[in-house]
Protein backbone atom coordinates (compact mmCIF):
# COMPACT_ATOMS: atom_id res chain seq x y z
CA UNK A 1 0.00 0.00 0.00
CA UNK A 2 1.24 3.31 -0.43
CA UNK A 3 1.45 4.12 3.43
CA UNK A 4 4.11 1.33 3.61
CA UNK A 5 5.65 2.86 0.89
CA UNK A 6 6.38 6.13 2.75
CA UNK A 7 7.69 4.44 5.53
CA UNK A 8 11.20 4.20 5.96
CA UNK A 9 13.30 0.79 5.18
CA UNK A 10 16.45 1.47 6.86
CA UNK A 11 18.67 3.93 9.29
CA UNK A 12 20.09 6.21 7.03
CA UNK A 13 15.88 6.91 5.57
CA UNK A 14 15.09 7.35 9.83
CA UNK A 15 14.49 11.00 10.47
CA UNK A 16 14.31 12.03 14.51
CA UNK A 17 14.81 9.98 17.28
CA UNK A 18 18.66 10.47 16.94
CA UNK A 19 19.44 8.39 20.53
CA UNK A 20 17.53 5.52 19.78
CA UNK A 21 18.40 5.56 16.28
CA UNK A 22 22.31 6.18 17.09
CA UNK A 23 22.55 3.36 19.98
CA UNK A 24 20.65 0.84 17.52
CA UNK A 25 22.73 1.26 14.49
CA UNK A 26 25.69 0.71 17.11
CA UNK A 27 24.09 -2.71 18.62
CA UNK A 28 23.21 -3.94 15.18
CA UNK A 29 26.79 -3.26 13.84
CA UNK A 30 27.94 -5.05 16.73
CA UNK A 31 25.84 -7.92 16.43
CA UNK A 32 26.37 -8.32 12.96
CA UNK A 33 30.40 -8.36 13.58
CA UNK A 34 29.96 -10.92 16.05
CA UNK A 35 27.44 -12.89 13.84
CA UNK A 36 25.10 -12.55 16.82
CA UNK A 37 20.90 -12.30 16.66
CA UNK A 38 20.64 -8.65 17.59
CA UNK A 39 19.86 -8.95 21.53
CA UNK A 40 15.63 -8.22 22.42
CA UNK A 41 14.89 -4.90 21.71
CA UNK A 42 11.61 -2.48 23.82
CA UNK A 43 10.55 0.18 21.40
CA UNK A 44 8.13 2.27 24.12
CA UNK A 45 6.03 5.15 23.47
CA UNK A 46 3.16 6.89 21.86
CA UNK A 47 1.31 5.23 19.22
CA UNK A 48 2.53 6.73 15.79
CA UNK A 49 6.16 7.49 16.20
CA UNK A 50 7.80 4.33 14.76
CA UNK A 51 7.66 1.39 16.66
CA UNK A 52 6.53 -0.59 13.91
CA UNK A 53 8.77 0.87 11.23
CA UNK A 54 11.88 0.56 13.33
CA UNK A 55 11.02 -3.41 13.76
CA UNK A 56 11.16 -3.62 10.23
CA UNK A 57 14.26 -1.38 9.81
CA UNK A 58 16.28 -3.61 12.47
CA UNK A 59 15.10 -6.45 9.93
CA UNK A 60 16.43 -4.84 7.07
CA UNK A 61 19.59 -3.64 8.38
CA UNK A 62 20.18 -7.31 9.99
CA UNK A 63 19.43 -8.64 7.15
CA UNK A 64 17.01 -11.04 8.52
CA UNK A 65 13.24 -12.07 7.84
CA UNK A 66 10.65 -10.88 10.26
CA UNK A 67 7.78 -12.15 11.31
CA UNK A 68 5.16 -9.34 12.83
CA UNK A 69 1.98 -10.15 15.59
CA UNK A 70 0.39 -8.80 18.34
CA UNK A 71 0.15 -9.19 21.71
CA UNK A 72 -3.82 -9.80 21.82
CA UNK A 73 -3.71 -11.78 18.82
CA UNK A 74 -1.73 -15.19 20.69
CA UNK A 75 -4.56 -16.61 22.72
CA UNK A 76 -3.11 -19.42 23.86
CA UNK A 77 0.32 -21.01 24.87
CA UNK A 78 0.35 -23.07 21.86
CA UNK A 79 0.11 -19.82 19.27
CA UNK A 80 3.44 -18.71 20.67
CA UNK A 81 5.16 -22.02 20.13
CA UNK A 82 3.72 -22.31 16.72
CA UNK A 83 4.72 -18.74 15.74
CA UNK A 84 8.35 -19.71 17.72
CA UNK A 85 9.03 -23.11 16.17
CA UNK A 86 8.49 -21.61 12.39
CA UNK A 87 10.93 -18.81 12.86
CA UNK A 88 13.83 -19.26 10.96
CA UNK A 89 17.40 -18.33 12.25
CA UNK A 90 18.29 -15.31 13.28
CA UNK A 91 14.60 -13.79 12.60
CA UNK A 92 12.96 -10.75 13.89
CA UNK A 93 9.68 -11.52 16.33
CA UNK A 94 7.86 -8.13 16.56
CA UNK A 95 4.81 -8.32 18.91
CA UNK A 96 2.90 -4.57 18.97
CA UNK A 97 0.98 -4.12 22.07
CA UNK A 98 3.42 -6.69 23.93
CA UNK A 99 1.74 -5.38 27.01
CA UNK A 100 -1.31 -7.01 26.24
CA UNK A 101 0.30 -10.46 26.35
CA UNK A 102 -2.11 -13.07 28.83
CA UNK A 103 0.25 -14.67 31.72
CA UNK A 104 0.56 -18.36 30.13
CA UNK A 105 1.92 -17.10 26.73
CA UNK A 106 4.29 -14.75 28.46
CA UNK A 107 5.37 -17.76 30.45
CA UNK A 108 6.39 -19.77 27.21
CA UNK A 109 7.94 -16.46 26.21
CA UNK A 110 10.49 -16.34 29.46
CA UNK A 111 12.44 -19.58 28.25
CA UNK A 112 12.48 -18.89 24.55
CA UNK A 113 14.27 -15.13 24.88
CA UNK A 114 16.92 -16.47 27.44
CA UNK A 115 17.88 -19.75 26.39
CA UNK A 116 15.90 -19.93 22.96
CA UNK A 117 13.69 -22.72 24.00
CA UNK A 118 10.31 -24.48 24.06
CA UNK A 119 9.56 -26.42 27.61
CA UNK A 120 6.63 -28.21 26.42
CA UNK A 121 4.93 -30.73 29.02
CA UNK A 122 4.10 -34.41 27.68
CA UNK A 123 1.57 -36.95 28.96
CA UNK A 124 -0.89 -35.96 32.03
CA UNK A 125 -0.66 -36.69 35.63
CA UNK A 126 2.14 -38.83 37.85
CA UNK A 127 3.15 -39.97 34.16
CA UNK A 128 3.93 -36.17 33.07
CA UNK A 129 7.16 -34.95 32.27
CA UNK A 130 8.89 -31.43 30.86
CA UNK A 131 10.64 -32.02 27.28
CA UNK A 132 12.90 -29.06 26.61
CA UNK A 133 12.98 -28.33 22.56
CA UNK A 134 15.43 -26.15 21.10
CA UNK A 135 14.10 -23.03 19.24
CA UNK A 136 16.18 -20.96 16.07
CA UNK A 137 17.78 -18.34 17.54
CA UNK A 138 15.59 -14.67 17.07
CA UNK A 139 15.41 -11.61 18.35
CA UNK A 140 12.60 -10.24 19.81
CA UNK A 141 11.24 -6.50 19.29
CA UNK A 142 8.42 -5.69 21.77
CA UNK A 143 6.37 -2.62 21.23
CA UNK A 144 4.23 -0.67 23.76
CA UNK A 145 2.50 2.18 24.09
CA UNK A 146 3.16 1.88 28.23
CA UNK A 147 6.40 0.21 29.56
CA UNK A 148 4.58 0.48 33.05
CA UNK A 149 2.20 -2.11 31.68
CA UNK A 150 4.94 -4.81 31.13
CA UNK A 151 5.19 -7.48 33.87
CA UNK A 152 9.08 -6.78 35.10
CA UNK A 153 9.89 -10.45 34.44
CA UNK A 154 9.14 -9.94 31.08
CA UNK A 155 10.92 -6.33 31.01
CA UNK A 156 13.81 -7.43 32.41
CA UNK A 157 15.17 -10.07 29.12
CA UNK A 158 14.90 -7.48 27.31
CA UNK A 159 18.51 -6.17 26.49
CA UNK A 160 17.48 -3.06 24.62
CA UNK A 161 15.37 -1.02 25.51
CA UNK A 162 13.99 2.50 24.15
CA UNK A 163 11.91 5.18 24.51
CA UNK A 164 10.70 6.69 21.43
CA UNK A 165 9.64 10.66 21.77
CA UNK A 166 7.21 13.09 20.05
CA UNK A 167 9.08 14.58 16.69
CA UNK A 168 10.19 18.16 16.53
CA UNK A 169 8.83 20.45 14.00
CA UNK A 170 12.02 20.89 11.93
CA UNK A 171 11.70 16.75 11.41
CA UNK A 172 8.34 16.52 10.77
CA UNK A 173 8.65 18.90 8.30
CA UNK A 174 10.98 17.14 6.87
CA UNK A 175 9.15 13.77 6.98
CA UNK A 176 6.40 15.53 4.94
CA UNK A 177 8.60 16.79 2.34
CA UNK A 178 10.26 13.48 1.94
CA UNK A 179 6.85 11.78 2.04
CA UNK A 180 5.84 14.65 -0.82
CA UNK A 181 8.24 13.41 -2.96
CA UNK A 182 7.23 9.74 -2.70
CA UNK A 183 3.89 10.90 -3.38
CA UNK A 184 5.16 12.70 -6.32
CA UNK A 185 2.85 16.01 -5.19
CA UNK A 186 4.55 19.23 -5.10
CA UNK A 187 4.99 21.28 -1.63
CA UNK A 188 6.64 24.77 -0.74
CA UNK A 189 8.84 24.24 3.02
CA UNK A 190 6.08 26.73 4.56
CA UNK A 191 3.61 24.44 3.90
CA UNK A 192 5.39 21.66 5.12
CA UNK A 193 6.48 23.14 8.32
CA UNK A 194 2.21 24.44 8.47
CA UNK A 195 1.43 20.40 8.23
CA UNK A 196 4.49 19.90 10.60
CA UNK A 197 3.23 21.79 13.23
CA UNK A 198 -0.49 20.70 13.42
CA UNK A 199 1.23 16.81 13.63
CA UNK A 200 0.63 16.33 17.24
CA UNK A 201 4.53 15.32 17.05
CA UNK A 202 3.56 12.02 15.05
CA UNK A 203 4.89 11.29 12.14
CA UNK A 204 1.66 9.12 11.55
CA UNK A 205 -0.76 11.99 11.70
CA UNK A 206 1.48 13.91 9.84
CA UNK A 207 1.50 11.40 6.85
CA UNK A 208 -2.15 11.49 7.31
CA UNK A 209 -2.56 15.30 7.26
CA UNK A 210 0.21 15.38 3.91
CA UNK A 211 -2.58 13.10 1.80
CA UNK A 212 -5.39 15.03 2.59
CA UNK A 213 -4.21 18.39 2.13
CA UNK A 214 -3.19 16.83 -1.24
CA UNK A 215 -6.28 16.09 -1.63
CA UNK A 216 -7.75 19.45 -1.86
CA UNK A 217 -5.01 20.73 -3.58
CA UNK A 218 -5.70 18.26 -6.50
CA UNK A 219 -9.43 19.79 -6.39
CA UNK A 220 -10.11 22.68 -5.52
CA UNK A 221 -6.61 24.03 -6.02
CA UNK A 222 -3.99 23.37 -8.82
CA UNK A 223 -2.09 20.91 -7.38
CA UNK A 224 0.57 22.47 -5.50
CA UNK A 225 0.61 22.48 -2.00
CA UNK A 226 1.55 26.38 -0.90
CA UNK A 227 1.15 27.81 2.69
CA UNK A 228 -2.57 28.80 1.64
CA UNK A 229 -4.10 25.32 0.65
CA UNK A 230 -2.15 23.52 4.00
CA UNK A 231 -3.78 26.25 6.35
CA UNK A 232 -7.63 26.23 4.90
CA UNK A 233 -7.56 22.57 4.08
CA UNK A 234 -6.34 21.89 7.70
CA UNK A 235 -9.23 24.64 9.19
CA UNK A 236 -12.02 22.55 6.91
CA UNK A 237 -11.02 19.67 8.50
CA UNK A 238 -11.16 20.67 11.90
CA UNK A 239 -7.45 20.38 12.78
CA UNK A 240 -6.35 23.03 14.98
CA UNK A 241 -3.28 25.56 15.24
CA UNK A 242 -2.02 22.49 17.84
CA UNK A 243 -3.21 19.91 15.81
CA UNK A 244 -5.96 19.08 18.28
CA UNK A 245 -8.96 17.59 16.29
CA UNK A 246 -12.48 17.39 17.55
CA UNK A 247 -12.09 14.70 19.65
CA UNK A 248 -9.05 16.69 21.75
CA UNK A 249 -11.83 19.24 21.74
CA UNK A 250 -14.55 17.50 23.09
CA UNK A 251 -11.97 16.14 25.77
CA UNK A 252 -11.38 19.20 27.32
CA UNK A 253 -14.95 20.91 26.56
CA UNK A 254 -16.24 18.36 28.35
CA UNK A 255 -13.98 18.57 31.12
CA UNK A 256 -14.75 22.26 31.40
CA UNK A 257 -18.64 22.34 31.18
CA UNK A 258 -19.32 18.54 32.95
CA UNK A 259 -16.91 18.62 35.44
CA UNK A 260 -15.80 22.63 36.26
CA UNK A 261 -12.43 21.86 35.01
CA UNK A 262 -11.89 18.57 36.76
CA UNK A 263 -10.85 16.26 38.44
CA UNK A 264 -12.89 13.78 37.04
CA UNK A 265 -12.48 10.12 36.74
CA UNK A 266 -10.82 8.66 33.34
CA UNK A 267 -13.78 6.04 32.78
CA UNK A 268 -16.47 8.98 33.64
CA UNK A 269 -14.80 11.04 31.10
CA UNK A 270 -15.00 8.21 28.71
CA UNK A 271 -18.61 7.53 29.01
CA UNK A 272 -19.17 11.05 28.66
CA UNK A 273 -17.47 11.62 25.75
CA UNK A 274 -18.30 7.98 24.23
CA UNK A 275 -14.56 7.18 23.49
CA UNK A 276 -12.84 4.18 25.16
CA UNK A 277 -11.15 4.67 28.00
CA UNK A 278 -7.76 3.01 26.50
CA UNK A 279 -8.10 4.92 23.41
CA UNK A 280 -8.04 7.98 25.61
CA UNK A 281 -5.42 6.75 27.70
CA UNK A 282 -2.69 6.10 25.19
CA UNK A 283 -3.73 8.43 21.87
CA UNK A 284 -5.38 11.36 23.14
CA UNK A 285 -4.04 12.18 26.76
CA UNK A 286 -0.50 11.48 26.14
CA UNK A 287 -0.18 14.65 23.79
CA UNK A 288 -2.73 16.54 25.91
CA UNK A 289 -0.13 16.52 28.83
CA UNK A 290 3.28 17.01 26.79
CA UNK A 291 1.64 19.98 25.93
CA UNK A 292 0.50 21.08 28.73
CA UNK A 293 -3.32 21.27 28.36
CA UNK A 294 -4.13 18.13 31.06
CA UNK A 295 -2.96 16.85 34.16
CA UNK A 296 -3.48 13.55 35.65
CA UNK A 297 -3.93 13.85 39.23
CA UNK A 298 -4.71 11.09 42.22
CA UNK A 299 -8.40 12.35 42.11
CA UNK A 300 -9.00 12.32 38.16
CA UNK A 301 -8.42 14.63 34.96
CA UNK A 302 -7.74 18.23 35.54
CA UNK A 303 -8.05 20.82 32.44
CA UNK A 304 -5.24 23.85 32.98
CA UNK A 305 -5.34 27.11 32.38
CA UNK A 306 -3.49 27.08 29.14
CA UNK A 307 -6.24 25.17 27.83
CA UNK A 308 -8.85 27.45 28.92
CA UNK A 309 -6.66 30.06 27.27
CA UNK A 310 -6.27 28.45 23.72
CA UNK A 311 -9.72 27.72 23.64
CA UNK A 312 -10.92 30.97 24.41
CA UNK A 313 -11.99 30.23 27.32
CA UNK A 314 -12.55 32.29 30.59
CA UNK A 315 -11.20 30.56 33.66
CA UNK A 316 -13.51 30.33 36.93
CA UNK A 317 -12.20 31.70 40.02
CA UNK A 318 -12.09 28.46 42.03
CA UNK A 319 -9.47 26.92 39.44
CA UNK A 320 -6.34 26.23 40.92
CA UNK A 321 -3.97 24.12 38.38
N1 LIG B 1 7.81 8.33 7.79
C1 LIG B 1 7.23 8.05 8.96
N2 LIG B 1 8.11 8.13 9.95
C2 LIG B 1 9.29 8.48 9.42
C3 LIG B 1 10.58 8.72 9.94
N3 LIG B 1 10.84 8.64 11.23
N4 LIG B 1 11.54 9.04 9.07
C4 LIG B 1 11.28 9.13 7.76
N5 LIG B 1 10.09 8.92 7.23
C5 LIG B 1 9.10 8.60 8.03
Amino acid sequence: TVEFSLRPRFLSEYIGQTRAKENLKIFIEAAKLRNEPLDHVLLYGPPGLGKTTLSNIIANEMGVGIRTTSGPAIERPGDLAAILTNLQEGDVLFIDEIHRLNRSVEEVLYPAMEDFALDIIIGKGPSARSVRLDLPKFTLVGATTRAGLLSSPLRDRFGVVSRLEYYTVEELSYIVTRAADLLDVQIVGDAAKEIALRSRGTPRVANRLLKRVRDFAQVVADGMITEEVAKSSLEQIQVDRLGLDHIDHKLLTTIIDNFKGGPVGLDTLAASIGEESNTIEDVYEPYLMQIGFLQRTPRGRMVTNAAYHHLGRSIPDESNV
